[in-house]
């Protein structure tokens, strides 16, 4: 593949996500607590999760692997950091969860699969095949220092999240019920500003056009997401927290 196609790729793809992002902010999209049945057959959740983040580990692996371009301690790291999340996403987080005989739409899954391609894709041709090494210099630039920074601490607040919420349900059959502690003192999806903070921090590591359409996608389809769980629990508990925010303390 030649670069300026690799890059017209990836505008594409970020232009695809502005686009999207109007109707996203219209519609609920039906996992989780939204989950429909008018969204045609159902999957089971865990099956569900399983096939939507695999994909995104072994593209990543094969065409990073693969790739001929010189590879330096920067993008090991970077591999390294994509694998460890993709690694509990795909194995751990799944059998984590207390979803027993619950199910989510394949379509969703399918667009989840489409997704994760799409974004492991990119990120790892770039790193595998276009950029040159970054040198050992870029471990004491400020952007790889913030970024990896951004990265720990995104992660941390995401585990610390999935965490408590998944810590609520005792048992399969128990339902929701109001998250408290870590900072959901401020916010009612902190898993998902987590998660956010994580790719920005990926982003600014990695210092590409890929890392970063990645970071926006992310809050592309998260932004939506905390918004609706925000109406929902204000809808669900007319005890829920005034002062809680969706998704950025005192903001949103
Ligand atoms: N990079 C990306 O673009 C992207 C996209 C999507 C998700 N993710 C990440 O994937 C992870 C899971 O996403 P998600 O959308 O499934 O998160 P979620 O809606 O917050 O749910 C997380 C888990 O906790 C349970 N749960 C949530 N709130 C609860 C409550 N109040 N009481 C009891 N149980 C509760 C959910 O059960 P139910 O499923 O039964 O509701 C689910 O098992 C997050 O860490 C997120 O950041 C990343």
């Amino acid at each position: 593949m030649s670069d300026s196609f690799f890059y017209t790729l990836v505008y594409v793809w970020i232009g695809t996500g502005i686009v999207l992002l109007p109707f996203l902010l219209k519609i609920t999209v039906p996992y989780g607590r939204h989950t429909a049945r008018n969204w045609g057959k159902l999957i089971d959740y865990k099956l569900g999760w399983v096939l939507m983040e695999v994909p995104s580990l072994m593209v990543f692996t094969v065409v990073f692997l693969y790739g001929d371009a010189p590879k330096d301690i920067v993008k090991w790291i970077l591999f390294t950091l994509w694998t460890i999340h993709y690694l509990n996403r795909s194995f751990i987080y799944p059998f984590r969860t207390k979803t027993k005989n619950k199910k989510n739409p394949f379509l969703i899954i399918a667009f989840g699969i489409f997704f994760n391609l799409m974004n492991a894709f990119l990120n790892a041709y770039w790193l595998g095949y276009i950029s040159p090494a970054y040198g050992a210099g870029w471990l004491t630039d400020p952007r790889f220092i913030v970024g990896i920074a951004l990265f720990v601490a995104g992660f941390i607040i995401n585990q610390d999240s999935d965490r408590r919420l998944l810590k609520l349900r005792q048992k399969p059959t128990n339902g929701y019920s109001i998250p408290y502690g870590g900072l959901f003192k401020y916010v009612s999806c902190p898993n998902f500003l987590g998660e956010m903070i994580q790719w920005i921090g990926f982003a600014l590591m990695a210092w590409s056009l890929p890392a970063f359409s990645f970071a926006l996608w992310t809050v592309i389809n998260l932004l939506p997401r905390a918004l609706d769980h925000h109406r929902w629990y204000k809808s669900h508990f007319s005890d829920y927290p005034t002062d809680r925010k969706a998704l950025f303390p005192f903001i949103i």
